[in-house]
């Protein structure tokens, strides 16, 4: 129990969010969930949770919820034995079962983790709503976009606590990135590049051939979009984090460029999503080169900031401006006639300038925020009170996601649909 406290301190503390509980309220809203307050008044109480789908994403949960005082793990529920098998391993007290149902008509349960394939996300959640609970569903949401309205509104009338799994909501590092962005560090934000490249087919091993949409369930349009849901729902929620806005446009492009093992979604995407002053996120996912990794690129007038790295640059003077080294060289003689394509006017400012580390030295080892993510639940649920914009930037990042879809599916630019707007002021 206190390892667990000291640990919420500290991690507030980092992100120099203990100063004072006004600083947490307006840049970080949904930050007051772990707050000492909610802390103390959940103190000794017990969250009975059931995970659904404890695959590989919900045993990584698991583990969380075990180590965490104020949760009993009363269910395991899975159509397949062997990640009930795996799961009881790491909840061995927890009783099992294969259909959901159970779970929601037990009386002894107060919350649902939904960690089972994309297309199954809606039905269960809805249902979970309206049996009580409240849900934890794992990004994306859903499979479509009338599904993930249907479960946001759900959450609206039955007033149950509603958290998606975007991580990046609770990583100590996005958290002071976005600070130092919305103190103006930066400058004002122009331009958002996101990309995620990997170098594997992304198939995962099948014991036997009828099993094979059940494991490999990302790679087929009747479970999930694939690189759109699985990846780009991560780091196209930046966008109305930092933009504070939606997109008024969505254009993309995508393919199955390199594994053509008989999937059904693309290796290789590219989207555009265009503001209404004309500033874009872009996502880019390609998996059969892995050289830039992952990041997001956010790029300001006065510098740039990659929170998957953890740092951030300022725009630099280059050692000497291009057009005066030009004039110098020329002086000097170093080049017989004017060559604008010379090397030695690059700016060459990516190479040279290595940055700072967004967290200084006192930075705490990498964290993708789930841990605190869970955390968080735990104590909303103890407590009842939904934290603000959690559900909501699991909502646009579930439909952002899906437009792209949308658009490199119809090879058109989308407008983004007004059924889809909710009543979200972005702050
Ligand atoms: N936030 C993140 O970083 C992150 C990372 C990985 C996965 N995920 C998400 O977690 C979810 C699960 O992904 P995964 O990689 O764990 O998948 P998985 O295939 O490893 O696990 C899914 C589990 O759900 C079970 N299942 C399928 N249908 C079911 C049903 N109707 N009822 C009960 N169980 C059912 C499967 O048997 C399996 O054990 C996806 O939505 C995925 O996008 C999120």
């Amino acid at each position: 129990m206190k390892k667990n406290v000291l640990s919420r301190r500290e991690f507030l503390k980092e992100c120099g969010l203990l100063a004072g509980a006004t600083a947490v309220a307006t840049s970080f809203p949904w930050m007051t969930a772990l707050s000492e307050e909610n802390q103390k008044a959940t103190d000794g109480e017990k969250l009975r949770v059931a995970v659904v789908g404890p695959g590989s994403r919900g045993r990584y949960h698991l583990n969380f919820l075990v180590r965490n005082p104020k949760v009993e793990v009363k269910w395991l529920c899975d159509i397949y034995q062997p990640s009930l098998d795996k799961a009881l391993e790491i909840a061995p007290e927890a009783k099992t079962c294969k259909d959901y149902r159970v779970v929601l008509d037990d009386p002894e349960v107060d919350a649902i983790y939904v960690v089972t394939p994309l297309d199954t996300h809606k039905q269960i959640t809805v249902d979970a709503f309206e049996a009580g609970k409240h849900v934890f569903c794992e990004k994306s949401l859903s499979h479509t976009c009338p599904d993930a309205l249907e479960m946001y509104n759900a959450h609206l009338r039955t007033g149950k606590v509603f958290f998606v799994g975007q991580q990046r909501l609770y990583d100590p590092y996005y958290l002071e990135a976005i600070r130092m962005i919305e103190e103006g560090v930066f400058g004002p934000i122009e331009g958002i590049k996101t990309f995620w490249y990997r170098n594997a087919d992304w198939r995962r091993a099948v014991p036997s051939p009828e099993l094979e949409r059940l494991i490999n369930w990302r790679l087929y349009r009747a479970h999930s979009c694939g690189l759109m849901t699985e990846l780009a729902c991560h780091q196209v929620q930046l966008g109305t984090w930092i933009y504070k806005d939606i997109p008024e446009t969505i254009m993309g492009s995508g393919a199955i460029t390199f594994w053509k093992d008989g999937r059904e979604v693309e290796d290789n995407v590219n989207v555009i999503y265009t503001y209404k002053d004309g500033r874009r996120v872009s996502f880019e996912s390609i998996i059969s080169n892995k050289f830039y990794g992952l990041e997001e690129q956010i790029m300001g007038h006065l510098g740039t900031v990659e929170p998957e790295k953890g740092k951030y640059y300022f725009e630099q003077t280059p050692p000497m401006p291009g057009f005066l080294r030009m004039i110098n060289d020329l002086e000097k003689d170093i080049y017989g006639d004017l060559s604008f394509a010379g090397p030695s006017w690059d700016p060459e400012i990516a190479r040279q300038n290595h940055g700072e580390f967004i967290l200084g030295k006192k930075r705490p080892p990498r964290n993708d925020g789930s841990g605190y993510l869970n955390d968080a639940f735990v104590e909303a649920s103890l407590t009842g009170k939904q934290p603000p914009m959690v559900a909501e930037e699991g909502y646009y990042a579930t439909i952002m996601s899906l437009l792209g879809q949308q658009a490199i599916d119809e090879k058109r630019i989308i407008t983004f649909p007004e059924e889809f707007k909710i009543d979200y002021n972005y702050k």
